[in-house]
């Protein structure tokens, strides 16, 4: 899968964009069980009205911790002990997603401390035992050293890293290099927002022209040629069919390699 579709900030909408993204060609969908961003029950509709086999879908969705929810409207009982909130929201997104199974439950930061997190992560663990989810991931997790322990310490290792994809981390080189080592999907999201610079560099602009297709095409088609998953967040018709294109050109090892000199 070279693009999944993100759900967020989408409100009202969600449920005609996600039919539409599915309908345009995606598969994956990204949501998370935080009704402060996203309206995963929007999703599920999304997602029933397409019609498209549950078999044929990638649907990840995130457990968010107390920290990141609005306090008028927590999808669980904030004062539950961490077990009981995980899987409630866990209970959640399955009847909101319509589906018994998740393919990807991701935790959407590190909790407080690296115990708690190990704590919560036992939790999401035996929901792969019990085959309520295919694998777990961990998000806006910046910082290599914990996500290395995390990854050694635990018995279901990380399958994915979502993290914004932006400057200030150093676009995550070392994290990306640990991932592309140990077989994690590094997810990036705030690809394109995060990153005007890098889609109005000549070079972009450039190869963009040459393939007639985007700066924005470009950006993902260099990274998923190093295997990066971007996350796209698009609410045009037109751009999910362009970015669905990501591979129908020619892109070579130089320009790749140009594309990435800029990153550093
Ligand atoms: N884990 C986390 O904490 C976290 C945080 C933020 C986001 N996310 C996930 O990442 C997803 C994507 O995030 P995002 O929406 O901020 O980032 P994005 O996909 O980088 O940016 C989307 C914005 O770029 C514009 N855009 C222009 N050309 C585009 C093109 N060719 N393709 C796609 N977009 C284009 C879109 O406008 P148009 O609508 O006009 O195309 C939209 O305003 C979210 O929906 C969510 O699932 C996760």
């Amino acid at each position: 899968m070279k693009l999944i579709y993100g759900t967020a900030w989408k409100k009202e909408r969600t449920a005609e964009l996600v039919e539409l993204a599915l309908r345009t060609g995606f598969r994956g969908v990204d949501t998370a069980c935080q009704p402060k961003h996203y309206n995963e029950p929007g999703v599920g509709e999304g997602i029933a009205n397409s019609g498209i086999n549950r078999s044929d879908l990638f649907i990840q969705t995130k457990y968010t911790s107390v920290r990141g929810q609005d306090p008028d409207n927590i999808p669980y009982d904030p004062s539950s002990p961490l077990e009981t909130q995980i899987k409630k929201s866990l209970e959640t997104s399955l009847k909101n997603l319509k589906t018994d199974y998740l393919d990807s439950l991701v935790m959407h930061s590190p909790m407080d401390t690296f115990e708690e997190t190990l704590e919560g992560w036992k939790v999401m663990e035996q929901f792969v035992t019990d085959g309520k989810v295919k694998q777990l991931g961990i998000s806006n997790c910046y910082s290599y050293d914990f996500f290395v322990d995390l990854f050694e310490k635990v018995d279901q290792k990380p399958a994915v890293l979502q993290n914004r994809f932006y400057a200030d981390s150093g676009y995550d080189i070392n994290l990306r290099k640990f991932c592309l080592d140990n077989n994690v999907t590094y997810q990036s999201f705030w690809t394109l927002s995060a990153n005007p610079h890098l889609l109005e560099h000549k070079i972009l602009t450039d190869l963009a022209t040459k393939n007639s297709v985007t700066p924005a095409v470009v950006l993902y088609r260099s990274l998923s040629e190093i295997g990066v998953v971007p996350l796209c967040g698009t609410t045009s018709s037109k751009h999910m069919s362009e970015d669905l294109n990501l591979m129908e050109f020619d892109l070579n090892k130089d320009d790749i390699n140009n594309v990435f000199s800029l990153l550093s």
